[in-house]
């Protein structure tokens, strides 16, 4: 599993692999999930950290950019713990950071990947305390600009538990996947989350298990992901 952290999403992104299977199914159920006008935005949160987010956001991006073809956007708002630029080879500023700043337009940070469908806008630089930020109206701002150019927009973010910001993102997204590694994530805690985002009145779709032990080697194995709908 080491050497995965070195390689990029397109070095290891197979199209004939159970997870990008697995990958074009999840799409398909999140986007009609309740019947509703199909869905555009979607936050991909966990409880507790290192449950997989970056890792599902990533290959959901990279799977609607290709094979639907369809003008995605992925955004990294994990500001503490940034990831994308790593495993999409990009800047990592400037980002979002500073378009919550203000100093610069979303359009601006917007960067390149060699799929022309699939752009990404990493988080920008570090600082410490980033939660406020999320807080003012420039995040809706954000949201509205980026929403008309782009057909997809998926965000990788922090966890809900220790930090406010998913709660915060959740209500600018058409819907909130959840991602709990299964065997590790206490049930009490799972809920938890699950209530924190009902509370902000997101609109939770459902929920991703991401099986580390299940997957040697890496994505081969066709029970890499499950999906439910049933912990709505
Ligand atoms: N199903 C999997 N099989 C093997 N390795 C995985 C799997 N899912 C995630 N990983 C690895 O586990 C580590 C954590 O995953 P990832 O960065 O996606 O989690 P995260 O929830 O975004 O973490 P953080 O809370 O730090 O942002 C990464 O090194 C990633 O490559
Ligand atoms: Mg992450």
């Amino acid at each position: 599993m080491e050497s995965q952290k070195q390689k990029s999403i397109y070095d290891i992104f197979d199209q004939e692999s159970p997870i990008a299977t697995e990958m074009r199914r999840l799409y398909s159920n999140i986007r009609h999930l309740d019947g509703r006008a199909s869905k555009r935005s979607f936050l991909v949160t966990s409880a507790d950290r290192g449950e997989g987010k970056s890792t599902v956001a990533s290959h959901l991006a990279f799977t609607v950019a290709r094979f639907r073809g369809k003008k995605s956007l992925i955004i990294d708002a994990d500001l503490r713990r940034p990831r994308l630029h790593q495993i999409f080879n990009v800047p990592k500023e400037p980002g979002l950071l500073e378009c919550l700043e203000g100093t610069h337009d979303p359009l601006q940070v917007v960067k390149d990947t060699p799929l022309e469908n699939l752009k990404v806008i990493p988080s920008g630089k570090r600082i410490r305390s980033p939660a406020h930020l999320f807080e003012g109206d420039i995040l809706s701002e954000i949201f509205e600009k980026i929403k008309f150019y782009y057909d997809i927009v998926i965000v990788d973010s922090a966890p809900i538990i220790p930090v406010s910001d998913p709660m915060l993102i959740s209500s600018e997204v058409d819907g909130v996947i959840i991602v709990l590694l299964a065997g590790m994530t206490p049930r009490n805690v799972a809920l938890r989350a699950k209530n924190i985002l009902l509370d902000a009145n997101a609109n939770l779709l459902g929920v991703v298990v991401n099986n580390l032990s299940e997957v040697l080697p890496y994505y081969y194995d066709y029970r890499y992901y499950g999906y439910s709908e049933d912990e709505k």
